[in-house]
């Protein structure tokens, strides 16, 4: 039987941290892999999940089973986080508990093709680079369209309106709520008014992916977007993740909402989110869901946890303000967030930067900015510069 099968490429940023950790140069940076890191290049556990963690050992007293959707008191306690405490709108979403951001975006893949296999997933490219093969893999088509210029490091926003206007009614449009992955660019405000329209217009269904809320401007602020969208549409869905703002990556932590204006279909999707979870995991793992459900039960613990997460941000975005402020031609740094941006360069020129001048990062040309300290600025516009892509830098 497996000789039917063709070998499948291998993880390339896999092969980026083995190249960066058996390289002896001091002064490398590694804006490679798609993880925070802190001052001592470090992906820690975070001081909240740790506390939470200890709380869990003392008191947790089962694992007995809890059933394909999971942890609901996790799943529930997100929600004023991500739809906005005391809104009508939480009413009106459902949700299970999935294996991170990924899980969700699979089983909302797999939600759309029982529902509707006539419908297509509209998504912008640059993406992360799993969400095509997801749809994909779960038989719903793609059609995808370019809506970033790497050049110019702008939307090309009349693409998203003719890709949304050529779309078929039924068909959904996968958003990045915030801390656009590679980009870093997200719409503005404007635009995203524009996008909400534009659904309502075409009846289209907005499948939002949110891995990042807190890492861009702050949880409030970084929320607001999917909330314009979800007031807007009669039907949505939305793919969470916990791995990131909580930093629990390998815990596998994330959840599917449902949003619907039609309480008795709502219900009927939700079965079909728990009997599509039963035969693609079964249940999900617990450890991690646990963990988020211990730090918001407790209001210590969330404080504790926001500030982390705020100062996580805050070092994002101090790195973002370093590059930006090292050359003028990096300014566009500074006005995208989370955790990335991509370069417009070439695949030799990414080969360059790491073999000379010790400067990792995708083959794409997206860099991590977590992976770098505010003094590493200057090196990077120096290697960038001797590799021809920025001018001079100024004296
Ligand atoms: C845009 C985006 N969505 C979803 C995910 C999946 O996150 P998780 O690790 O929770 O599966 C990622 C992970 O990198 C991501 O960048």
């Amino acid at each position: 039987m497996f000789d039917k099968l063709k070998e499948q490429p291998a993880d390339s940023l896999l092969a980026l941290i083995k190249a960066f950790h058996a390289d002896p140069r001091q002064d490398k940076v590694d804006l490679g892999v798609g993880v925070y890191r802190d001052e001592q290049g470090r992906t820690p556990v975070m001081r909240a999940v740790k506390l939470a963690e200890k709380h869990l050992l003392e008191t947790q007293d089962s694992k007995r089973y809890l059933g394909p959707e999971g942890d609901l008191t996790f799943v529930n306690l997100l929600k004023p986080i991500i739809f906005g405490a005391g809104r009508d709108l939480l009413d009106q979403i459902v949700g299970i508990q999935t294996p991170g951001g990924s899980g969700a975006l699979r089983l909302g893949a797999e939600l759309v093709a029982a529902a509707n296999p006539n419908a297509r997933v509209w998504l912008g490219t640059p993406s992360w680079p799993n969400h095509a093969p997801i749809f994909r893999s779960a038989r719903v088509a793609v059609a995808d369209y370019r809506f970033v210029d790497l050049e110019m490091q702008k939307i090309d926003f009349a693409r998203v309106v003719e890709a949304l206007s050529s779309a078929t009614a039924g068909d959904v449009v996968l958003l990045h709520g915030c801390c656009h992955n590679p980009t870093g660019i997200d719409f503005t405000a404007v635009q995203w008014k524009q996008i909400a329209a534009l659904l309502v217009e075409r009846k289209l269904v907005p499948f939002i992916d949110l891995a990042y809320q807190g890492l861009g401007d702050g949880l409030e602020q970084d929320a607001e977007p999917a909330r314009l969208i979800l007031d807007a549409v009669d039907e949505a869905m939305v793919a969470y993740s916990c791995d990131k703002n909580f930093g629990l990556y390998r815990e596998r932590v994330g959840a599917l909402y449902l949003v619907s204006r039609n309480s008795r279909e709502l219900q009927i999707a939700d079965t079909n989110m728990a009997s599509l979870a039963r035969v693609n995991w079964s249940m999900p793992p617990d450890h991690g869901a646990a963990i988020v459900r211990a730090i918001l039960e407790s209001a210590e613990l969330t404080e504790i946890w926001k500030t982390e997460l705020q100062e996580m941000c805050a070092r994002v975005n101090g790195n973002r303000a370093a590059l930006a402020a090292a050359h003028p031609d990096l300014a566009f740094i500074a006005l995208q967030r989370g955790l990335f941006s991509n370069l417009a360069i070439s695949k030799e020129t990414v080969a360059a930067l790491r073999l000379k001048h010790g400067i990792y990062m995708a083959v794409t040309g997206r860099m991590n900015l977590a992976g770098m300290q505010p003094a590493d600025a200057g090196a990077i516009v120096k290697a960038l510069h001797a590799e021809g892509s920025l001018n001079a830098p100024a004296a």
